[in-house]
């Protein structure tokens, strides 16, 4: 998730550049840079930080030049840094390159570029991309892009400039966006239209294998044949502020349909070439480091918290290590048990939540082992933690967690598969079997937002003023909390969630007659025991809505309405389930005209005690 942008025309293209940047940091803001090229050479200035520094960095020496290139980073392979921070280049500072996504075979790459003589200056995949085009240069620079495209394995979208060919831009893209805007006598590229809304509105959206060659009077298309691609012009009618959101209304429904590419993201480089186990590279673990440890802590705050309760039960049930979940403002005050047998993970979607550091810190200085699972590349709870395993969701900019607590449980999942094959917990044929299951879940996810009109319905209907209660057992009931904080944080309305087993021991007495209840019922082996709970609030003419598996014809016989979500392991179900639960808070706080994104008295990052 950065942003990219590319200028060629008669124009200083860094005056472009930097705009079109500052109309992207919400994509990336943890360093910047623009490429330009001068006549004689290609100018690359970069460096860490927001936009400003580098503006701040160049205001007394604007490159100057009528073509260049711009990136604003969101960190994935490797830290926030100058070096890091793109535009890259390759060894002669000929060839450069700005990329969003992931190359997921850099590293074979950077091996066989090495060993050609290559110097690699960065952390980054992006960076293999220039060194590869140098490589395989022959003097025809689209050509030799299409040789680098049949060479590299990922997600991508990718903006090239070559000091040979001073006149042009080359762009391509694979599952990440890329706009290019006609100008009179310029042309400009973009990761997202923002970027370039206010010098036109006439574009041509790239699909994913085609490739642009971007010249100051022409576009030329083709796709990955190399045959010619006949575009429309997409005129835009989104506002800017409205285009910053991809043309969704709030930031939230944005990250909510997001998360089909941040969970494959996340996935992505950790599914082993086979697709049957998994590969962390990041930690390499052992069965001899693993069975030294007797407990793991999970600590976190809110969702990362709800996330840590899926993440117990998926580490107990494959791997067999007993995990207990904390609070981590509880935690961090009630002396816990804890030594160098100890493992702590801690969840974080910013890295930067004050109480989850303090308890990481704490967790530390008595000997525990750490690892840290976070979304911002660099953020203190990835530079305190022993080891991290980042989920790749991108910005996250709603206040409301989605995106984040998905990829959380994907990265959950993919943990405790490899941990229960380096134990010997799980047969391989059961390994691979889940892993085969979880690569359907992006899919999933998108077909369960591909009809949010009954959600929104549900939400219009049932008003939901005063108390929503919320219930499922096991897996059901660690979502039931998730949905209801969603609810709570954004709408305002009083929810709550409960064990579905729990109501009759006091909670039963608060189910009157139209009191809203949404039943989870997705988990096989609790199913007829949270059917009788259901039965339970029904019969105290509760208003049901179920949350259940394709294939379900049962639960439909003893609630209001039911909302499916596609049938999987019941494991995996959880990623699924809360995706309806996250749309009912979104539509239920839209009805009653809440500020959805920016909810009152809460902040995106909860960095003080
Ligand atoms: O950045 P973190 O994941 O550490 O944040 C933890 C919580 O503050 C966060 O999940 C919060 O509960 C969200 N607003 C929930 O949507």
């Amino acid at each position: 998730m950065c942003g990219i942008v590319g200028y060629v025309g008669d124009k200083q293209a860094a005056d472009f550049l930097t705009e079109g940047l500052s109309k992207l940091e919400y994509r990336g803001y943890d360093s910047a840079g623009i490429a330009v090229y001068d006549g004689e050479k290609i100018r690359v200035e970069k460096c860490v930080g927001r936009l400003a520094a580098l503006r701040d960095k160049i205001k007394d020496d604007v490159p100057q030049g009528t073509i260049g290139i711009g990136h604003t980073r969101w960190a994935t392979h490797g830290r926030p840094s100058d070096v890091n921070a793109h535009p890259h280049t390759d060894c002669s500072g000929d060839f450069v390159v700005v990329h969003n996504g992931i190359i997921e075979n850099y590293l074979t790459l950077k091996e066989e570029l090495i060993e050609k003589g290559h110097a690699f200056k960065s952390e980054t995949d992006t960076e293999v991309v220039a060194h590869l085009l140098e490589e395989v240069y022959n003097g025809d620079f689209e050509e030799s892009v299409r040789e680098v495209l049949r060479r590299i394995e990922g997600s991508y979208s990718l903006v090239f400039m070559c000091r040979q060919h001073p006149d042009e831009l080359i762009c391509t893209k694979q599952d990440n966006p890329l706009v290019i805007g006609l100008g009179d006598g310029e042309n400009f590229i973009a990761s997202d239209i923002p970027a370039i809304i206010s010098r036109t509105r006439r574009t041509y959206i790239l699909n994913d294998g085609e490739m642009a060659v971007v010249k100051k009077d022409s576009i030329v298309i083709t796709n990955r044949k190399g045959e010619l691609v006949t575009k429309k012009v997409f005129e835009v009618n989104w506002n800017a502020e409205a285009a910053e959101k991809g043309g969704f209304e709030h930031f939230m429904l944005k990250e909510i349909h997001e998360q089909p590419k941040a969970v494959r993201d996340t996935m992505s480089q950790r599914v082993a070439k086979d697709g049957k186990s998994i590969v962390m590279d990041e930690l390499k673990w052992t069965a001899d480091y693993l069975n030294d440890f007797n407990k793991i802590y999970i600590v976190a705050c809110g969702t990362a918290y709800h996330a840590g309760l899926v993440g117990k039960y998926y580490i107990e049930k494959l791997a067999r290590i007993p995990v207990e979940v904390d609070i981590a403002s509880e935690f961090r005050y009630r002396d816990p048990i804890i030594d160098e047998k100890t493992m702590l993970i801690v969840v974080s979607q910013s890295g930067e939540t004050s109480d989850t550091l303090a308890a990481l810190k704490e967790s530390k200085r008595r000997g525990a082992k750490t690892l840290a699972l976070t979304n911002v590349v660099g953020s203190s709870i990835a530079r305190e933690a022993d080891q991290v395993l980042y989920t790749w969701a991108g910005p996250e900019i709603a206040v409301a967690s989605t995106k984040a607590y998905t990829t959380q449980l994907i990265l959950f999942f993919m943990l405790s598969l490899y941990m229960a094959e380096i134990l010997g917990t799980l047969p391989k044929e059961r390994i691979a079997e889940l892993v085969a299951e979880l690569q359907k879940v992006p899919a999933q996810i998108s077909e369960t937002l591909s009809d949010v009109e009954p959600i929104k319905t549900f939400a219009k209907q049932y008003g939901f003023n005063e108390d929503v209660f919320y219930i499922g057992r096991s897996l059901d009931y660690d979502v039931a909390l998730e949905g209801a904080l969603k609810l709570k944080e954004i709408s305002y309305i009083h929810a709550e969630a409960y064990a579905a087993g729990e109501l009759k021991h006091g909670t039963l007495a608060l189910i009157v007659e139209g009191v809203p209840v949404i039943a989870l019922a997705t988990q096989k082996s609790v199913y007829e025991k949270t059917l009788s709970n259901i039965k339970e609030v029904k019969a105290r003419d509760a208003v049901v809505i179920g949350i259940a598996a394709e294939g379900d014809d049962e639960l439909e016989k003893y609630v209001d309405h039911v909302m499916k979500v596609p049938e999987t392991d019941e494991l995996l179900i959880p990623i699924l389930a809360v995706v309806p639960l996250q749309l009912l808070a979104y539509y239920a706080a839209i009805t009653r005209g809440c500020d959805v994104d920016k909810p009152r008295n809460l902040a995106k990052s909860v960095t003080v005690e």
